[in-house]
């Protein structure tokens, strides 16, 4: 028999049953939302973490900042087909699963558009992107070289090579030195395996002459080639006498 200083001294004992699962459920459900708490916190950490990789070394046209597969509209048939492939392939995106784009076509027909829109995606959806045209690829590392630089070539180098998802804008804008045909191969042979979209104004034919032979076979492996032909959407109308 337990006294009545003992059951005084420990509340549990006195709780009837019914009273004690209330209160077991309610602690559980406490702890439920603390954890869940610390997921969202985590998530939310996570997210500011991939974006700020991508804000920190990507360089957007401030044109191309609100670039989304929404606000695109294609004005010809291989131009949806275009905003398709890159709508699949920002959605069935597999980090394990190398498979790179090449958008390729006329100016101003939305290539960089559509490749912001891919890495918006693949952002939202958890992984790291960075969006960088080959020319400022190319002035960055070269200022690592300078003695008051805040990161080495290395860190820079294997910043680039970590991202799930690299967009090379404008391969083939970059000068043809031997420097740069070097370093661009440093990069996408650091990249095999990963995914890369690349983005260029020349054809097939121009573009292995201005990169080279070596890194065209780079750029073309596991890569599907889109291809972007119409009129330079914001000059789209003039010169049509409908304006
Ligand atoms: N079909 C489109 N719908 C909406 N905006 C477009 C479309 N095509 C191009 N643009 C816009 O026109 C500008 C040039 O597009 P951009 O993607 O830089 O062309 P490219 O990289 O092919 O030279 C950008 O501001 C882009 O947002
Ligand atoms: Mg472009």
């Amino acid at each position: 028999m337990k006294s009545i200083r003992d059951l005084l001294n420990n509340p549990n004992m006195i709780m009837d049953s019914e009273a004690l699962e209330a209160f077991k459920r309610q602690r559980e459900a406490e702890e439920r939302a603390m954890v869940e708490r610390i997921m969202r916190e985590n998530a939310a950490a996570r997210q500011a973490k991939l974006q700020r990789i991508f804000d920190e070394n990507s360089l957007i046209p401030p044109v191309l900042r609100k670039a989304t597969f929404e606000n695109y509209q294609p004005t010809n048939t291989e131009l949806r087909v275009a905003k398709e492939t890159g709508i699949e392939y920002a959605e069935t995106f597999r980090p394990d699963e190398s498979k790179n784009l090449l958008l390729t076509g006329d100016y101003g027909v939305g290539k960089s558009h559509l490749a912001v829109s891919v890495l918006k995606r693949l952002i939202e959806r958890g992984f790291t992107g960075i969006f960088i045209t080959v020319p400022e690829l190319l002035t960055k590392i070269r200022s690592t070289y300078n003695r008051d630089s805040n990161h080495t070539e290395l860190e820079l180098l294997e910043t680039i090579k970590a991202v799930d998802c690299l967009v090379l804008d404008d391969v083939g804008t970059e000068n043809g030195s031997d420097w740069a045909v070097s370093k661009l191969f440093e990069v996408v042979d650091g990249r095999l395996g990963k995914h890369t979209i690349y983005t260029t104004n020349l054809d097939s034919v121009a573009l292995e002459k201005k990169i080279g032979e070596r890194n065209f076979s780079r750029l073309m492996f596991d890569t599907i080639p889109v291809v972007m032909k119409g009129e330079d959407y914001r000059r789209r109308g003039f010169g049509r006498g409908d304006q």
